[in-house]
């Protein structure tokens, strides 16, 4: 496994910000554009059921925009599943979503969904798309996810996120622990892992220097930074503070 650490943007909140008027601007696909300019790896994209960020049209514009490989997040059901067999995105990152959600409020429950995510994950391999699973680094999560036969697992680091702004330093390093511990387990059984979710300049760097973590996944902050800096800048420091923290 290489130990270059892919950065994934997500530019979901670009589409937020768009849809907040109604038009067409700022365009999702100008941020597609922009991350491959400044040599981000991947673009990642989330068509919720409500659409609320990211449209059907938005994937096919992003798609024909840029080279960039598309992690398409997805909930696991029939109507999304049409989706990303008719769009063959790069990887398809299947996420636990529920309507009134503000984000994504944990992993998935990959061992009590198993019988329904089968199908679905099938599918998915035999279209050739790359199956990931957003799940908690939980032992139990990452053997249904080894069972199902996804390729990569994304570990939810949203509750190391938020022990970090809680000040609880006991509950950060329990968070890192089992997300390094989860990691390496991955790694040894042939399951790609990445991470994601709430990751800002100041929590980066933990996550970014566990050794077989393969991408993180980042939207939200980079988007909220890039109306400060831009967002040329706001990934180029991201970069940066990964490939510090990978050494
Ligand atoms: N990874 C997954 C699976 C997600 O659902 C999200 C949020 O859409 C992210 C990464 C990015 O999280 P954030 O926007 O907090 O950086």
């Amino acid at each position: 496994m290489t130990n270059r650490l892919r950065l994934g943007v997500n530019i979901d909140h670009v589409a937020t910000i768009r849809n907040a008027r109604g038009g067409d601007h700022p365009d999702p696909v100008r941020a597609a554009e922009i991350v491959a300019a400044v040599g981000g790896d991947g673009i990642t994209a989330h068509l919720r059921e409500d659409r609320r960020h990211i449209r059907d049209e938005d994937l096919a514009r992003i798609q024909d925009a840029t080279d960039l490989p598309l992690n398409l997040e997805m909930a696991a059901t029939e109507e999304m599943l049409a989706i990303a067999l008719k769009h063959k995105p790069h990887a398809a990152c299947i996420v636990p979503e529920k309507r009134e959600e503000r984000t994504t409020e944990g992993g998935l429950d990959a061992a009590g969904l198993h019988n329904s995510l089968v199908p679905i994950v099938d599918r998915l391999n035999e279209a050739g798309i790359r199956t990931s699973l957003f799940i908690e680094a939980d032992e139990r999560q990452l053997d249904a996810a080894l069972r199902l036969s996804a390729r990569v697992v994304e570990f939810h680091t949203g509750e190391y996120a938020h022990a970090i702004i809680d000040g609880d330093s006991e509950r950060t390093a329990k968070e890192l622990r089992r997300i390094t511990d989860m990691a390496a387990l991955a790694a040894k059984n042939g399951i790609e892992p990445h991470a994601g979710h709430g990751l800002t300049f100041e929590n980066v760097q933990p996550i970014a220097a566990i050794p077989q973590i393969a991408e993180l996944n980042i939207g939200h902050y980079l988007i909220g930074e890039a109306i400060f800096s831009g967002l040329e800048p706001a990934i180029r420091r991201m970069r940066e503070l990964m490939d510090e923290a990978r050494g």
